[in-house]
């Protein structure tokens, strides 16, 4: 088991540089097999959630090859096997293989995936998406089989804008006969990078980054070279670091449009921002304000931010309230925050957080991914040491956490124990 130790209460100076986004760089890393030639990604995370889904690529005897921040893809003499539980359970983006195989041989077979326990997480959308294309679904226990004679386009209303459906149900669709509408769809930035990437490889879509998405099926897509976006739930963790403990922090490499929702509600709330074409500037500031966040769907603010927000409000002076919209079960870094000194009820789906507080170290644990980013934050802020425990959850989003932190200044180090 790892652990981190943070030495909280420095100031954090210098530059941090924003890796690829996580939750594109696992739909395009599927999305790569609908080729059979050999397909570039460059500024691809070195995070645990990358090397699960190589491991899946290995099983389907893909050749994989990595080198610095890029991968290379040949999916030339692949087989379509089933994808064990063991893969499938280290995260929820291995569902993505569902729609890729499904959109290459018309067959997938593999188990229900994993990743972070911050809801139910259903696949319902997915798989009516797929029976809607012309594929028969079968469950048994874990195990999902979804096998289709031929795809076809059709319209498809999400009764929810899930990113998962709507990438999937791209995936699945690129090679279909006919023509797919996907109405409804989640506009997240991370969908128009897979929806870029797939039109460089040949597909014809138009429409990502709308509700309406518009799918022409191809018959042959073919190699290509292709980058993945910054990440912008990485971003805006560390802006929200720097508003509780920078000094000229520079968070670069990032697009600021991804995030302008974090960004208008800091601004409210009193950080001193420098908005850059490709940066952001942030200094702690004074008297913050307290604030109201809803998380929505993207332009809204995000649901993957909200628990380090959450740790920015301890500072805020008065009541702030957080509504999680999104998922059922993503208040549980509260009980660690309340360890460290915050004031915190949560009713229903809000969080109200009374400000400000001081926080002072503790053990705490990181019970999701986020949460474990939120825990980062409070130890960065917290007078003492903060040992976290459950740190295997940061890794899977965060690259080079410890070295990004290092180098702006903070004590922070990762244990085996
Ligand atoms: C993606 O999850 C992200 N994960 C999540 O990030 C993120 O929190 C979420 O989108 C929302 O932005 C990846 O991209 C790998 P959804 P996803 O389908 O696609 C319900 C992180 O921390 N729903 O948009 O699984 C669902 O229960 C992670 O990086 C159904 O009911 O989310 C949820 O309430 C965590 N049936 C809502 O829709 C379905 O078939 C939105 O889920 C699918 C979803």
């Amino acid at each position: 088991m790892k652990i981190m130790e943070i030495e909280g209460n420095r100031e954090l100076h210098g530059t941090i540089r924003i890796s690829g986004a996580k939750n594109a760089t696992v739909a395009l890393i599927p999305a790569a097999i609908l080729t059979d030639e050999e397909v570039t990604i460059c500024n691809v995370p070195e995070i645990t959630d990358t090397d699960a889904l190589c491991d899946i690529l290995n099983e389907l005897n893909v050749d994989v090859k990595r080198a610095s921040e890029s991968i290379i893809i040949n999916p030339q003499n692949m087989k379509n096997v089933e994808i064990a539980e063991r893969y499938s359970k280290k995260l929820r983006a291995s569902y993505y293989f569902m729609g890729a195989l499904l959109g290459k041989y018309k067959k997938a077979v593999m188990y229900f995936p994993g990743g972070c326990s911050i809801g139910a997480r259903p696949i319902d959308l997915h798989l009516k998406g797929f029976e809607a294309l012309g594929a028969t679904v079968t469950n048994k226990k874990n195990k999902y089989i979804v096998e289709a004679e031929e795809l076809h386009g059709a319209n498809i209303y999400l009764d929810i804008a899930s990113v998962g459906a709507t990438i999937n149900i791209m995936l699945a669709a690129v090679k279909a006969k006919g023509t797919t509408i996907i109405d409804n769809a989640a506009k997240e930035p991370e969908i128009v990078n897979v929806a870029t990437f797939l039109n460089n490889m040949g597909a014809k879509i138009s429409g990502a980054g709308t509700s309406t998405i518009k799918i022409e099926g191809v018959e042959v897509l073919h190699k290509c070279f292709h980058e993945v976006i910054p990440d912008r739930i990485e971003a805006g963790t560390y802006i929200i670091i720097g508003a509780l403990c920078g000094k000229n922090l520079k968070i670069d490499n990032i697009i600021p449009e991804h995030i302008d929702s974090l960004l208008s509600k800091l601004e409210e709330i009193g950080v001193d921002l420098e908005i850059g074409k490709d940066y952001v500037l942030v200094s702690k500031g004074e008297n913050y304000k307290p604030t109201n966040i809803k998380t929505l769907v993207y332009p809204g603010f995000p649901t993957d931010l909200q628990q380090p927000f959450s740790v920015l409000l301890t500072q805020c002076n008065g009541k702030s309230k957080v509504t999680e919209t999104i998922w059922e079960n993503r208040f549980m870094h509260v009980p660690y925050l309340k360890d460290l000194g915050a004031d915190i009820t949560v009713k229903n789906q809000t969080a109200t957080i009374i400000g400000p507080t001081e926080l002072t170290a503790s053990s705490v644990v990181a019970t999701d991914l986020r949460a474990g980013a939120a825990m980062v934050a409070a130890g960065l802020l917290a007078t003492g040491k903060t040992v976290i425990t459950n740190v295997e959850h940061i890794l899977r989003g965060y690259e080079s956490i410890i070295e990004k932190l290092t180098n702006v200044g903070a004590k922070i180090d990762i244990k085996e124990i």
